[in-house]
């Protein structure tokens, strides 16, 4: 499978892996036909700002490529604005992905939406255009199931 020189790179080095203690909003998302994971952590300051994001996957690498993207591109985004990193914008960004890879980069975007989706609750807040994604598999609170193999 050819995949582009980004993809490798964010494949091999993935940036903003990790988890947020307290994060603002955390979402997990997966997809039922390959059974991937990922979760998704935002820290949003008081200005509706995306001041940090990191996450944890556990899925392909193109999963992993997608996530480290997604991550980079929402920084310093508003809330409303981090809707833009939709799952085309993330490939875009990483020159494109094998067509049968498409699905892991929606990923990226469902797990985005989760973790904001969980914000605009805590927040009593209404992102306009925002859905709560339908793959969202919830456990906020049980951070150690996915990282239990790390340590
Ligand atoms: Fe499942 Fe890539 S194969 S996310």
């Amino acid at each position: 499978m050819n995949y582009s020189d980004k993809v490798m790179e964010h494949f091999t080095n993935p940036q903003n892996v990790g988890e947020i203690e307290n994060a603002s909003g955390c979402g997990t998302v997966g997809n039922a036909v390959c059974g991937d994971i990922m979760r998704v952590y935002l820290d949003i300051d008081e200005n509706n700002v995306i001041q940090d994001a990191k996450f944890k996957t556990f899925g392909c690498g193109a999963a992993i490529a997608t996530s480290s993207m997604a991550t980079v591109l929402v920084k310093g985004k508003t809330v409303q604005e981090a809707l833009e990193v939709t799952n085309k914008a993330v490939m875009d960004a990483l020159d494109g992905l094998p067509p049968v890879k498409v699905h892991c980069s929606l990923l990226a975007e469902e797990a985005i939406h989760a973790a904001l989706w969980d914000y605009a609750e805590k927040n009593n807040l209404v992102i306009e255009g925002l859905e709560k994604p339908v793959t969202d598999i919830g456990e906020h609170d049980h951070h150690h199931d996915l990282v239990e193999d790390e340590d």
